[in-house]
């Protein structure tokens, strides 16, 4: 398969079986992507989609926020752990009102320069919500990465610069496309390409993952048992 071939199978494949998430919906505003990548770090989708909800609809911008306590951040945060994300959200939405008028930046370097905002929280909102060219890469990312490219069981525990070039090279040139392709391949490791147990036979890339072909080898390890 062509390296431009295999983003628009995973972007078709995302078109149709891809969940129906309110921060993917076309009118979502940077806030509420922002808002979301922050919750979906330590939190899987069931639990963050009420609580997101719930906190856009009391702090629908960043201006909301900051104008209430962080010690309200901290309430509302509630059941979703770690909620030391509540206080850097807020803190976040400060300097987005300090900064930049109360208008989340569309810039990776201004992201990133946010409090609580690493480069995997930057590059998303760039990508997801001003639909930028940026590889997103998360642990979902790399592990498809790994296996359909590498033929490798895994991928590391971290985003190193080589992750980042090897998910670049699939990215369509088009932002808009690239923009969905960047989310199309982490629905299909969240979905499908799994850690353990993967749904190869639902896959669209399985004609043509490299681990699959070798016969879905194990990851190295020293936890083999004999
Ligand atoms: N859609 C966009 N970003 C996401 C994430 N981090 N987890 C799940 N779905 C997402």
């Amino acid at each position: 398969i062509a390296t431009e071939a295999i983003a628009q199978t995973v972007t078709d494949w995302y078109d149709t079986n891809a969940r129906d998430l309110p921060w993917r919906q076309p009118d979502a505003s940077p806030w509420s992507v922002l808002v979301s990548e922050v919750m979906l770090q330590q939190t899987q989708v069931s639990r963050v989609e009420p609580a997101w909800h719930r906190w856009m609809e009391r702090w629908p911008t960043p201006a909301h926020l900051a104008a209430d306590p962080p010690g309200e951040a901290i309430r509302a945060w509630d059941r979703l752990g770690y909620p030391r994300r509540a206080l850097r959200l807020h803190a976040c939405a400060t300097a987005i009102v300090e900064r930049h008028d109360g208008e989340v930046p569309d810039d990776v370097d201004a992201l990133l320069a946010l409090p609580g905002i690493g480069m995997y929280t930057a590059r998303a909102v760039a990508a997801f919500a001003f639909r930028q060219r940026h590889p997103v890469v998360d642990t979902n990312v790399r592990r498809v990465v790994a296996r359909v490219v590498e033929g490798a069981a895994d991928g590391g525990a971290a985003t190193t610069p080589a992750d980042l070039r090897a998910v670049e090279v699939l990215l369509p040139d088009d932002h808009e496309a690239a923009a969905r392709a960047s989310v199309a391949f982490m629905e299909l490791g969240a979905m499908i390409c799994t850690a353990r147990a993967p749904r190869c036979a639902a896959c669209p890339l399985t004609t043509v993952c490299a681990w699959r072909l070798a016969g879905s080898p194990p990851a190295d390890g020293p936890s083999r048992r004999t």
